[in-house]
Order: structure tokens, then C-alpha cells, then sequence
């Protein structure tokens, strides 16, 4: 059985201070033994006190929203993987779609990452997802196949038993209107069907596929309550503590 995963992507919000602040008060509303794996992702500079605010034995992960595929360099505003291990991050999001979009991350950068992730002992946090053109085009499945394609070239089962994949549909995104439920398993058994296709079944029925876009205390009992989804990556709803800390007690009653 796979736990529940709910991953908080902060994006560009919060200060160090506030990121304290903020885990002080979450803490406070979640329980002592969770039946469920919770990620916190802020951004790079508020890592630090994140972990303290978290303590040593905290059943809570740190993830990064990002990180470049070198170990060091030349990278000016770059940050790489093992200066996240240090900080004490388990996790990093890879891909997500303002990256992609605003940036101009492509797959086989995305790849690169992905491996540098696991090289330096980090769980990478694949988005995919497709714009709402290429929804109305009828073009969803073989978009998310092409990304997962060129972003998970070359790993081998054992990577892949570190990864997550998170389906994020870019018109979902920070808009209001998350998929339904039907369109979000819909997308997630093609992306298992594609996993047992490219490396095997126990390696597909075992990695965990979230959803992400507009996921909020009110629809996230629905979209949980589907065998192929795992958990969630959440943006907006995740930066108050209230609003996050329902979604993760939602989780947890699912699947202990
Ligand atoms: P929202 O939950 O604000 O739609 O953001 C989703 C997201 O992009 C998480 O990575």
C-alpha cells in the first residue's frame, strides 16, 4: 500500500522569519504520529530555518523547489544538490510547470536534474502536466508521455522507487479550477501504465503519483478517495497553516 504524500510548495512566499513563524504554528495543529509522508518546500533561503523550526527528529521532510544538475561551477544564481543535502533536504521539486514556462526549462534538463538528485541522494519530485490548449486538443496524454519520457531517460528501477511523480495540469494551476477528480485519474493511469511499460509492475504499482493544481481543504477528499492518487502537491492552500494542516488531516484518514 502507498502512504499518502502531501508536498507544501511555497513558491516564492515567505522569509526566513516567516518560515519559523509558520512551522511553529503548523506543528501545533498536526499530530504526533502521522499516517502520512508530509514535505515542506520553501525557498532556498528560508531552508535553514525551516529545519530549525522542524527540529532534529521531526517526522516532517524539507524539499527544495529546484537545483541544478552540477555538483558546483560557474552557475551564478544556481544552488546544487549536495549544498540541499546539507541543509537537510530530502526532497526536491523538479519541472514544475513555472519553471518550465518562465524559465525555459526543457525535459533534458529536467533530466539532468533528476539524475543530479539522486546522485547526491535527494528524492526527485517530477511535475508534468499539460497547458489547456493541448488539453482541448486532445493532446494531454501524449504531452505528459513526451515529458515523462525525456525527464526519465535513463534511470534504472531503482531510481525509480525514489521518484515521485506529480501531475500538475497547467490550467489547474493557482486558478481556482482544479481537474476533476475523473480528468486527475484519468491522467495518473496512464502515467503507471507507462512506468510498467518503460521498467516493470512492482516498480509501477509502488511509486507514488500525486496531483497538483488548486488543491484545497474542500476538494481534496474527493480526489483522495481515488486509488490512483497518492497525494498532493499543493501551492496556494499550503501557506496557511490551517488550510494545510486540514488537507494533511484528510490524508492521513485515508490510507493508514
Ligand atoms: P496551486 O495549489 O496554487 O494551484 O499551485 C499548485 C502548484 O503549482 C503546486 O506545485
Amino acid at each position: 500500500m502507498r502512504r499518502p504524500l502531501i508536498i507544501g510548495n511555497w513558491k516564492m512566499n515567505k522569509t526566513a522569519s516567516e518560515a519559523g513563524a509558520f512551522i511553529h504554528d503548523l506543528r501545533e495543529r498536526l499530530p504526533a504520529s502521522p499516517n502520512a509522508d508530509v514535505v515542506l518546500a520553501p525557498p532556498f533561503t528560508a531552508l535553514e530555518s525551516a529545519r530549525k523550526a522542524l527540529g532534529p527528529s521531526s517526522w516532517i521532510s524539507l524539499g527544495a523547489q529546484n537545483v541544478h544538475w552540477e555538483q558546483h561551477g560557474a552557475f551564478t544564481g544556481e544552488v546544487s544538490a549536495p549544498m540541499l543535502r546539507e541543509l537537510g533536504c530530502r526532497y526536491v521539486i523538479v519541472g514544475h510547470s513555472e519553471r518550465r514556462t518562465l524559465f525555459g526549462e526543457r525535459d533534458q534538463d529536467i533530466q539532468k536534474k533528476v539524475q543530479a538528485a539522486l546522485t547526491y541522494g535527494l528524492s526527485p519530485i517530477l511535475c508534468v502536466g499539460e497547458s489547456l490548449a493541448e488539453r482541448e486538443a486532445g493532446r494531454t496524454e501524449s504531452v505528459v508521455t513526451t515529458q515523462l519520457t525525456g525527464s526519465l531517460a535513463g534511470l534504472t528501477t531503482e531510481d525509480l522507487a525514489t521518484v515521485t511523480i506529480a501531475y500538475e495540469p497547467v490550467w489547474a494551476i493557482g486558478t481556482g479550477r482544479a481537474a476533476t477528480t475523473e480528468q486527475a485519474v484519468a491522467v495518473h493511469r496512464s502515467i503507471r501504465l507507462f512506468v510498467e511499460t518503460g521498467w516493470n509492475s512492482e516498480t509501477a504499482s509502488a511509486i507514488r503519483i500525486l496531483y497538483g493544481g488548486s488543491v484545497t481543504p474542500q476538494n481534496i477528499e474527493s480526489l483522495l478517495a481515488s486509488d490512483p492518487i497518492d497525494g498532493a502537491l499543493v501551492g496556494g492552500a499550503c501557506l496557511n497553516p490551517e488550510s494545510f494542516a486540514t488537507i494533511v488531516g484528510i490524508a492521513q484518514t485515508r490510507r493508514a
